[in-house]
């Protein structure tokens, strides 16, 4: 999905080289999110002027066209305050190309220029308001109506700060959007803003900060008398009222000062720890080095300051360390992601299991009339690995759901249902979209996300942080296995004061215990697994088949082939090869079958027997030591036996290598697979 990323320093002498190093690495940090096309803007050293550079493709065309652009001498020299943004595309609207990039401008003259990520819904109508005002628009994005707009309506009310001009700009906007606006008319200044898409505001300072909270600027009642003129007339013919100053207003001030607006977290932790999570409608504005908050409306509920967080990440953690590819390291993580997820939660001595983020619900989940999990992708295929378990442990009923699904379908839901949103990023437009669906009806919302401060995170009224550490590579694969553990350990929460279940407690705390060696012994297979890849990445399809707890893998390996490597592949449960998938066997189609020594066993024996009496070759991945099994083909993957419902995260690794290797083999992107991105924050 698109990143922004913009930088303002303030009375700290920074060269424009130096600003555009600052820029492209922001964006090289954003990379992970997926994108076609990139850009930034900085100021001309010609005095009053605003230069961009945008490119098709990798940030790598992006800094090395730069590098040709800005050769100048002029670009060496410190200036004391200066404002740059940059972006990273992923098209929504109009292809990927130089002229669709960012910074969309208002006019031929630069005189503002913004970056956007997400969709403005109603920009047709924006544009033809425009367009009868004389604008000529040069791209096919929906984001230059917000340049122009703003130019707009600088030309009606000259007197307005470049805040009030946004302020006016973000209510005639429908749709999800975060933007960060510079302009040659307000040197040294930078507004932001944000509306279901993530921004935050990254505060560098060279004494500690003189506070750790940003009083929020709120606008006037909106019946106060305030001449907007008849520009306003369109789009939605809204009378907009100014903000102004009240006396609780004290900005942020410092003498001297960096301001880093981006779009997570990743982009700005090399430079400061120190951020503020934008909440939507929030118009973030640096002037004079001082940074402020705004909102037009002030509603009941609403907080009178926006927080300082300090951030936990460590730069080490968004860093490749020897792996050539972000995916690659985190696979080989998860011995210790799955320990950060059980750390302090998980007490092995007295087998007992806390849930700091839950612990106060957990009766009004008991009395629940069903739990509901809901979530899009991998995110989704750890709900489906942990159903069976959910459905024992707590004796309730359990519905999975991915997101897009669930909304299409109107699901009804009612005030006593528990709704559990999982999502790596917490920002996915479609779960995002089902949680609001839920708690308007009134339901119970846990969120179970690895991002804090994200807007599941935000919206939920409890959840589960996963702890896997930050996840680059846009294919899931720590998230997955903490999503996993996450929701084992609430499970065993929900059965702690069952007498019947407690030996079945004991063994899944003990295997939870032994998880992180027993991954390591899976992680020792990557050589095996580089072989296979060999004999499997010139194939068009690849099946994979299991059933029960393995079930999930099947499906989410195929999606990492998928996504990976943009082969076919399709998880199928293996009850089904019968009723349909039997008749794509032959000795020509890989295939993978899952079969371990649990309550499926035999069953998934008669489908292997199903597959090989039709000339099929599985590769079959099996317990330790288990020969009978073996002998049923010649390739096989051995994994360290484990309790059953904790199978699911053994059986995953080697998918998660298999696709990584193949995807090497095809020569395709791994950590930025073609067409996807790692947060979808459109519907
Ligand atoms: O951030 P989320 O977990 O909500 O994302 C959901 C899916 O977009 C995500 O899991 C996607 O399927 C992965 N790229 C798969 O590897």
């Amino acid at each position: 999905m698109c990143g922004i990323f913009a930088y303002l320093n303030y009375l700290t002498p920074k060269s424009r080289h130096e600003v555009l190093d600052l820029l492209l690495n922001g964006l090289k940090r954003l990379e992970y999110r997926g994108y076609d096309s990139t850009g930034v803007a900085i100021d001309s050293p010609q005095a009053n002027d605003i230069v961009m550079v945008k490119r098709c493709g990798k940030v790598k065309v992006l800094e090395d066209a730069i590098a040709e652009h800005f050769s100048g001498k002029e670009y060496d020299e410190p200036v004391m305050t200066h404002v740059g943004i940059a972006h990273t595309r992923w098209a929504t609207h109009g292809v990927p190309c130089e002229t669709n990039s960012h910074p969309q401008r208002s006019d031929d003259e630069n005189s503002f220029v913004v970056v956007h990520n997400g969709i403005v819904t109603n920009y047709k109508d924006v544009k033809t308001f425009l367009e009868k005002r004389g604008y000529i628009f040069e791209s096919d994005t929906d984001t230059e109506v917000i340049a122009k707009l703003v130019h707009h309506l600088w030309k009606k009310h000259p007197g307005y700060s470049f805040r009030e001009l946004v302020e006016q700009v973000i209510q005639q906007l429908e749709g999800a959007f975060a933007i960060a606006i510079k302009s040659k008319h307000f040197p040294g200044e930078c507004v932001a803003s944000r509306r279901g898409s993530p921004l935050l505001v990254g505060i560098k300072t060279k004494t500690r900060l003189s506070t750790d909270h940003i009083p929020i600027l709120y606008g006037k009642d909106e019946k106060s008398p305030q001449t907007c003129e008849k520009d306003t007339e369109a789009p939605k013919t809204k009378v907009l009222p100014r903000t102004e100053s009240t006396s609780e207003f004290m900005p942020l001030e410092e003498k001297e000062v960096e301001y880093f607006f981006a779009s997570d977290a990743s982009a700005v932790i090399e430079h400061t720890n120190r951020v503020i999570y934008l909440e939507d409608d929030d118009v973030a504005a640096v002037r004079d080095g001082t940074l402020s908050i705004h909102r037009l409306k002030k509603c009941l509920d609403d907080p009178h300051a926006r927080e300082i967080t300090t951030l936990k990440m460590e730069i080490q953690q968004i860093m490749k360390g020897n792996y050539d590819y972000f995916m690659l390291k985190e696979i080989f993580e998860q011995p210790e992601s799955v320990v950060n997820t059980m750390r302090g939660r998980v007490r092995f001595d007295s087998k007992s299991i806390v849930l700091g983020g839950i612990k106060d619900f957990i009766p009004e989940i008991k009395r629940c009339r069903r739990l509901m999990l809901i979530g899009c992708g991998t995110s989704y295929h750890s709900a489906v690995a942990t159903r069976q378990l959910l459905e024992e442990l707590t004796e309730l009923p359990v519905m999975v759901e991915l997101a897009s699904d669930f909304l299409d379908r109107n699901t009804p839901i009612f005030r006593d249902d528990v709704c559990f949103f999982i999502s790596q990023s917490g920002e996915t437009a479609d779960s995002l979209m089902a949680l609001r669906y839920c708690k308007q009806r009134g339901a119970l919302i846990v969120g179970i996300t690895n991002t804090v401060g994200s807007s599941i995170c935000r919206e939920s009224h409890c959840g589960v942080h996963i702890n896997a550490g930050p996840e680059i590579g846009v294919a899931s694969t720590k998230a997955y296995t903490s999503q996993f553990i996450s929701l084992v350990m609430f499970a065993l929460v929900m059965s702690e004061d069952r007498l019947s279940l407690q030996q079945r407690r004991l063994e899944i705390i003990q295997a939870l215990y032994e998880l992180p060696d027993r991954i390591r012994q899976v992680l020792k297979l990557d050589i095996q697994v580089q072989e296979l890849a060999k004999d499997l990445f010139q194939h068009k399809s690849l099946l994979i088949m299991g059933r029960g707890y393995n079930f999930a893998t099947c499906l989410e390996g195929a999606l990492k082939v998928k996504e990976l490597t943009y082969m076919h592949s399709e998880g199928i449960m293996a009850g089904e090869l019968k009723h349909g998938p039997l008749a794509l066997i032959d000795d020509r189609m890989p295939v993978m079958m899952i079969v371990l020594r649990d309550p499926v066993y035999i069953k998934c024996i008669n489908a292997l027997q199903q597959v090989t009496s039709r000339k099929g070759c599985p590769i079959i991945i099996c317990e330790e030591g288990d020969e009978e099994t073996k002998s049923y083909s010649s390739r096989s993957l051995e994994i360290p036996r484990t309790v059953d419902c904790l199978q699911g995260i053994l059986t995953v690794i080697p998918m998660q290598l298999l696709s990584y290797h193949i995807a090497v083999l095809r020569g395709c992107d791994v950590d930025c697979p073609r067409n996807l991105a790692k947060s979808v924050t459109v519907e």
